[in-house]
């Protein structure tokens, strides 16, 4: 069932690179505190439930597969109305609207500081909002806790995962913890670990593990069991090309099982390859959502990005591009790259390179690809991503 994003081609997955001088970066968040992070560990324990908080039941796989993008709008499982929050001086979300129908994918796309924790955290309750209300399977967030917490799943921003176990001890242990039986936990570890790549590591203390193996082995724990609204906090951030395309391939399996999947993440192929709706959050505010076409529309289509092999005559590049009609293209003229947004991107590629071969300009490299974050923002907003703090907004 797992299929290629065709723009994977053009540019390394995840990268959202552009060639643009004036892309801001994006800023490091605020990470969790350890002591709020150990907290949510141990709440974890009080209820067996926590961060992790999924009911204890273990896979059935009797649900029947369902292609993502093909199932017909249903019921909404997530329903979100108004919901605020507030730390301090800082406005984390502003009234947010939001439902996402059952088995379906939500992907939540921002850049660091624009809300997406703080949703993910009020919506699996580890966190109260300070106005609005939300549901999940029809219980709310703050008055059906622990009944929504049998049948959400979370894999947090930070991975919680217990060092000082191997990576096998830890999936047996969160078993255990969800009630399953000894035998049964086990056969689930050792799936899970043969899933992502973690098997030859298994007996090692996580203490020894990558980056990258502790966000699978974390992962991994979140679905030992099958929770039926699963939360994943940039699941792939952190991770390496094939990782990446590894776990897209999970997440879609887990939906074709029929979980409902709300993930946040701040690349647009990764939402627009797993997404049916993508929700874009900037400031604590949702300001588009839609199909991945739909937004696509919304921001002028896919980005044709090519190197002139001779960059002292960009300008001439430009000007023969520019009859196309295609659209204004941005040139960088000291690195010689040139973008232009797209709708029929096939067509444009194959006429830039006629175009370009007719004044005998080389190409160093052309490619077709998605917009980057950057680039979605600048369509939607008229600005890149912040250059301020959500906090330093009015
Ligand atoms: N516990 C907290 N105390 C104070 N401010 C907070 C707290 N949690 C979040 N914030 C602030 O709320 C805003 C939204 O943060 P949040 O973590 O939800 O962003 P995010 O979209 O998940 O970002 P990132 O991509 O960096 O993870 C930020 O300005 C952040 O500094
Ligand atoms: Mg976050």
């Amino acid at each position: 069932m797992s299929r290629s994003p065709g723009f994977s081609r053009c540019m390394p997955a995840g990268a959202g690179t552009s060639c643009r001088k004036s892309l801001v970066r994006l800023k490091p968040g605020i990470p969790i505190s350890d002591v709020q992070h150990d907290k949510l560990i141990k709440e974890s324990v009080k209820h067996s439930e926590g961060s992790r908080m999924t009911a204890p039941q273990p896979q059935t796989g009797s649900r029947t597969g369902r292609r993502r993008g093909r199932r017909a709008e249903s019921e909404a499982i997530i329903s979100v109305q108004g919901i605020r929050k507030t730390f301090g001086d800082v406005t984390a979300l502003k009234n947010i609207d939001l439902t996402v129908s059952k088995g379906t994918v939500l992907g939540l796309l921002g850049p660091n500081g624009a809300g997406k924790t703080t949703l993910v955290r009020i919506l699996t309750t580890l966190l109260n909002p300070d106005g609005g209300q939300a549901t999940i399977a029809g219980h709310d967030v703050v008055r059906d806790r622990t009944a929504l917490r049998r049948i959400v799943g979370l894999a947090g921003q930070y991975a919680a995962v217990d060092e000082n176990l191997t990576g096998r001890e830890n999936l047996r242990m969160v078993g255990r913890l969800y009630h399953l039986e000894r035998k049964q936990a086990r056969r689930r570890a050792d799936e899970l670990l043969d899933r992502f790549g973690l098997l030859k590591a298994a007996d090692r203390l996580v203490k020894t593990y990558s980056g990258g193996m502790r966000r699978r082995l974390d992962l991994a724990a979140s679905l030992v069991v099958s929770p039926e609204v699963l939360f994943l906090d940039e699941p792939t951030t952190g991770l390496d090309p094939r990782s990446r395309t590894d776990l897209w391939d999970v997440i879609n399996e887990l939906v074709a099982e029929g979980t409902t999947l709300l993930l946040t993440t701040q690349y647009l192929e990764e939402a627009d390859y797993l997404a049916d709706k993508i929700a874009v959050i900037d400031h604590g505010k949702i300001i588009a959502q839609g199909t991945a076409d739909e937004l696509k529309r919304q921001i002028g289509g896919d980005v044709l990005e090519l190197h002139v092999g001779d960059r002292a005559r960009t300008d001439a590049a430009i000007e023969a591009i520019a009859d196309l009609n295609v659209g204004e293209p941005h040139a960088d003229a000291t690195s010689g790259c040139i973008t232009l947004t797209v709708t029929n991107g096939a067509q444009v590629l194959t006429q830039t390179i006629r175009a370009l071969d007719a004044i005998d300009m080389p190409i160093a490299d052309i490619a077709l690809r998605r917009p980057s974050l950057d680039e979605v923002f600048l369509a939607l907003t008229g600005h890149e991503t912040a250059e301020q703090p959500a906090e330093e907004e009015e």
